[in-house]
């Protein structure tokens, strides 16, 4: 009886109490929710989470022998491994030196550099084009960030092979080979398939000729950026996935997709590999050509009214079913990475170029992007489309939007 009758009171109390509590953890919620949290702030918030993250990630997968680098999810909500000859093997790597870069700390170095010398064998690779991509988002932060001067063989030996793959009649460098065993790339028909992220794989060139002063790299690359200026562009300066050239005549067989909607749609982060390829072209060359081409392509996608308000855009610009679409969190990533160094070439349009990154990387910061700590498998960014044709990687982590996100914040940290 006793009992009963202290009931009501008990909980009465508790409420009291765990109402005040709740009270304080909503308001204090909010009180950072109402404020816009300052450049400086956010991105520290955005690098202790990523210290946690990626802590999870490593503990994850460090004992893996030979080692292998995260790259997203799979099926059943594990991470997906991958060996050093996947494309994506050098983001992971990256990721770690930015993280390195932000903090200075000896732990995330060694960490760096334990991920990065796993994909040595990287420079032997002659089949395909990235190698760009695989090196020089390891190796080359390594060199520019800790100036690791073991990295510089590296990517001289890597370029080496890269430049294996120049078609020289034609002028590019072959993305894909088209041999059997190349699954759906062998049953397109292609001849010489150049895709627009090879774009991307050009730096490795220009640090190649760099290190050694041999103007092979630089024509090589130089070349390659010229012809796809010429072929891989319509009017509006939205660009095609692939443009398959013909080696006997070297002219343009097709311009196709292979990630994107359709031929003549514009897949999101083609796009976006396209204005960070010419932007970092222009950086190399200082030839204006490239300056002016990286430009119109900003132009393209800062005033293109196909992708949404928040500035994250559908998998592909002209996917059928927007607004039932999934976003591509790594396209915008790309984009403001890119706006953040082309800014710099464009004085007259600093600001706004500025301004878009902003709010990309703001929005990416968001709850709706940035993972929980714990969640996402690690990983930080959730929302990101790898290829829509394939069942795996439809609105999932991956780490090349990491990778673009963390350089993205770096470099806002240093403009003003
Ligand atoms: N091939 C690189 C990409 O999927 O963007």
């Amino acid at each position: 009886m006793m009992k009963t009758k202290f009931i009501p009171l008990v909980i009465i109390i508790a409420c009291l109490f765990g109402c005040k509590e709740h009270k304080e953890a909503t308001s204090s919620t909010k009180a950072t929710e109402n404020r816009i949290e300052n450049k400086r702030e956010l991105i520290n918030r955005v690098f202790k989470i990523s210290e946690k993250q990626y802590n999870l990630l490593i503990n994850k997968i460090t004992n893996n022998e030979p080692l292998l680098q995260p790259r997203g999810i799979t099926e059943n909500d594990n991470v997906r491994l991958v060996p050093y000859y996947d494309w994506t093997s050098g983001f992971f790597p990256g990721s770690l030196w930015y993280i390195y870069k932000y903090n200075q700390k000896d732990k995330w170095k060694a960490n760096a550099i334990k991920f990065t010398y796993a994909l040595d064998s990287v420079k032997y690779i002659t089949n395909s084009h990235d190698v760009g991509f695989m090196l020089d988002c390891s190796y080359g932060n390594a060199y520019s960030i800790a100036n690791d001067t073991l990295s510089k063989r590296v990517i001289v030996e890597g370029a080496t092979s890269l430049i294996t793959r120049y078609r020289p009649k034609i002028g590019v460098i072959q993305s894909w080979d088209t041999t059997p065993n190349m699954g759906w790339i062998s049953e397109k028909g292609w001849n010489t398939p150049v895709i627009i992220d090879n774009m991307m794989n050009l730096e490795l060139l220009y640090k190649a000729f760099q290190f050694t002063n041999d103007s092979t790299f630089y024509k090589i690359a130089s070349n390659h950026a010229k012809k796809t200026l010429k072929n891989h562009f319509r009017e509006d300066y939205s660009s095609f996935h692939v443009v398959d050239y013909d080696s006997k005549t070297s002219k343009v067989r097709n311009r196709q997709t292979a990630q994107g909607y359709s031929d003549p749609s514009s897949w999101a982060r083609g796009q976006s590999w396209g204005l960070y390829g010419f932007t970092q072209t222009f950086a190399n060359t200082k030839d204006s050509v490239f300056l002016d081409q990286a430009k119109n392509i900003a132009h393209y996608i800062m005033g293109n009214k196909k992708i949404p308000k928040d500035l994250i855009p559908y998998w592909d610009y002209d996917a059928p079913n927007i607004p039932n679409e999934p976003r591509d969190a790594s396209a915008a990533a790309i984009t403001a990475s890119a706006l953040l160094t082309l800014q710099q070439y464009v004085p007259e349009e600093q600001k706004t170029m500025i301004a878009y990154a902003e709010k990309i990387l703001r929005r990416l910061s968001s709850n709706d992007y940035l993972a929980d700590i714990g969640s996402n498998q690690g990983f930080l960014l959730k929302h990101s489309v790898g290829n829509i044709h394939t069942d795996e990687e439809n609105d999932e982590p991956l780490n090349y939007a990491d990778y673009y996100y963390l350089e993205a914040l770096l470099k806002w940290q240093e403009v003003d």
